[in-house]
């Protein structure tokens, strides 16, 4: 059982990362589209799909299977790389939230940020997943 369920958690992980990385790859060109173009309103299409369709339900079923594998006695706290896994997890969740509030306001028209930043944003998922893998496989501590 414990394995199906951490198969659950990775196919989902899967999923949430695809979505976190293509999200802001979208504001990127969206951030230099005329709002009220056909152009900007495919983007918000695509933007609420990706968010709604994908990106929440593989956040939820993320959480649920991980927090199963802690109820199912998987994890040792008194080791360093859980905390370590939960502190990137944390710095995920908040990412999320801030694409969250990015498709809202380019849904309303009303983004201010540059380009520049959506090009910045664009990494930060990347380097939390590449920190919580290291934590979750090598284990440094
Ligand atoms: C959302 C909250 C999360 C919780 C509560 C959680 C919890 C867990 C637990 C309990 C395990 C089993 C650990 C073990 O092998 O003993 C696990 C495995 C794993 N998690 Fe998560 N996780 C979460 C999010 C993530 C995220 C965001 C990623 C990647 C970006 C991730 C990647 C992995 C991987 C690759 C494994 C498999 C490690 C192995 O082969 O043993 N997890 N997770």
């Amino acid at each position: 059982m414990y394995e199906w369920v951490k198969a659950g958690h990775v196919i989902a992980v899967i999923a949430w990362m695809a979505g976190m990385l293509y999200l802001p790859r979208l504001f990127v060109y969206h951030s230099v589209t005329a709002p009220g173009t056909e152009q900007s309103e495919t983007f918000k299409i695509m933007e609420r799909r990706l968010l709604k369709g994908i990106i929440n339900p593989a956040m939820i079923a993320t959480f649920v299977f991980g927090l199963w594998m802690i109820h199912m006695g998987a994890v040792d706290w008194s080791q360093g790389w859980p905390w370590l896994k939960a502190a990137f997890v944390i710095g995920l969740t908040a990412c999320h939230g801030i694409l969250v509030r990015h498709t809202k306001n380019f849904a309303a028209d009303a983004n201010t940020k540059p380009q520049r930043y959506f090009r910045i944003i664009n990494e930060v998922p990347t380097v939390l997943m590449i920190g919580i893998v290291i934590a979750v496989i090598v284990r440094p501590f």
